[in-house]
């Protein structure tokens, strides 16, 4: 039985045909809480297009609602503005159903789906454009947002900026606009995505912020590839971003640990205890009832990150081990750190978290501290005052911060 979907109109001559991915839990790692959606867009002009396609098994929903506004067979210009498959999985079999007389891509873009699928494009850069007909589409690098092939285009007619991952967050919902959304959903999951997917480039992010208004685009509608489309309000996102990249210290913090015997745990509520005494917010996770994204997104909101951890076979827990190397790869700025942990006889693991946030550039003002087996009430006083410490710190650069601007 053939798929029954409709597409969605967002203005006059475009509609939105992709996916929602209701119940997708794991994004490669990152955790899905609210599903998410593969958004590909359907210009309707002489030469009709297709913006980006959807991830591998939602190709029949996105053909079932090119069809409920035109015969498939039309679409003429496939455009490709970012070729990881969850946009790119569905090209090969859209090419083959629907014949396009051209695939357009950056030039990165072109190798990846030659690489990927064996597919031949006309490759853009920017400050190229296309006319579709009636109106122009025209294309702006964007490397590294969120690979070396990502690019967005620009369509005058309808004022629509068509940005692939950027401004998008991994959310499924009935409706397609931001503004039907509450404010505080959208900023967790827009701050989440970036903080996960794009913090590696956040300078790239802030170039490209400053580098918007020279290139004299009247953007009504901005559309990512996920998550709901941006109509009112622009300012919101476009100033999350800013905001986010710019990863000044805010007064919050994350003690996020792993514990084998309660040790380490006992040791992060009493830091955490002396933290807050400062006047700071702060978040304690268990890296065994939190996800690494979970935990990013807190690191990426924090401007104080401690990890705890027993040392067990010479080393840091194989938890807090992954955290940090996921932390690592996403290059988080403007940090103050802290190590703790218990130990039995050897005392590695808070060695091996000082190392890893030494190695991430993340200063520690602070000494690691240890303690053995178990802390008595000494020792939880100690770190109790270490938190004071950190916290009063963090305050302080928070408010100079302040005075700064
Ligand atoms: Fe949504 Fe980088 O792919």
């Amino acid at each position: 039985m053939a798929d029954f979907f409709k597409a969605e109109q967002i203005s006059e001559n475009v509609f939105f045909v992709g996916a929602r991915d209701w119940n997708v839990r794991n994004f490669h790692g990152y955790t899905t809480g609210r599903g998410t959606t593969y958004n590909a867009f359907l210009i309707i002009d002489e030469h009709v297009t297709l913006i980006d396609t959807v991830k591998a098994p939602f190709v029949d929903e996105m053909m079932s609602r090119i069809a409920s506004v035109i015969d498939p067979q039309k679409i003429d210009y496939i455009i490709s503005n970012h070729s990881e498959p969850d946009h790119s999985g569905a090209l090969a079999e859209v090419i083959k159903r629907v014949n396009p007389s051209k695939v357009v891509a950056s030039s990165m873009g072109a190798k990846t789906l030659k690489a990927y699928y064996d597919i031949d494009t006309e490759v853009v850069k920017t400050g190229d454009s296309i006319s579709l007909g009636k109106s122009v589409l025209s294309f702006v690098d964007t490397k590294m947002l969120h690979w070396p092939d990502s690019m967005v285009c620009y369509l005058d007619s309808d004022k629509i900026l068509f940005s692939q991952d950027a401004f998008g967050m991994h959310l499924a919902g009935s409706k397609l606009w931001a503004d039907m959304y509450d404010k505080s959903i959208l900023d967790y999951e827009a701050r989440k995505y970036f903080i996960n997917i794009i913090n590696l480039q956040a300078a790239k992010v802030l170039d490209l912020l400053k580098s918007l208004p020279s290139l004299n685009l009247d953007i009504e509608i901005i559309a990512p590839d996920h998550g709901p489309l941006w109509r009112e309000d622009l300012a919101f996102i476009l100033n999350l971003y800013k905001e986010v990249a710019e990863q000044k210290p805010v007064k919050k913090a994350l003690v996020a640990y792993a514990t084998m015997w309660h040790a380490t745990e006992k040791l992060a509520n009493s830091l955490a205890d002396g933290i807050r005494s400062a006047g700071i917010d702060v978040t304690v996770a268990d890296l065994a009832s939190n996800d690494r994204s979970a935990i990013m997104t807190e690191v990426g909101r924090s401007g104080l990150i401690a990890f705890g951890t027993p040392t067990m076979n010479n080393q840091m827990y194989p938890a807090v081990a992954d955290a940090l190397t996921y932390i690592k790869g996403l290059k988080p700025q403007n940090k103050i750190g802290f190590a703790f942990g218990a130990y039995g006889w050897s005392g590695e693991g808070a060695k091996n978290i000082a190392a890893e946030l030494t190695a991430m550039g993340i200063e520690q003002p602070v000494d690691l501290l240890q303690v053995k087996y178990m802390p008595n009430a000494e020792e939880l006083e100690k770190i109790y005052n270490c938190g004071v410490m950190l916290g009063t710190l963090l305050a302080e650069r928070c408010n100079n911060n302040e005075g700064e601007k």
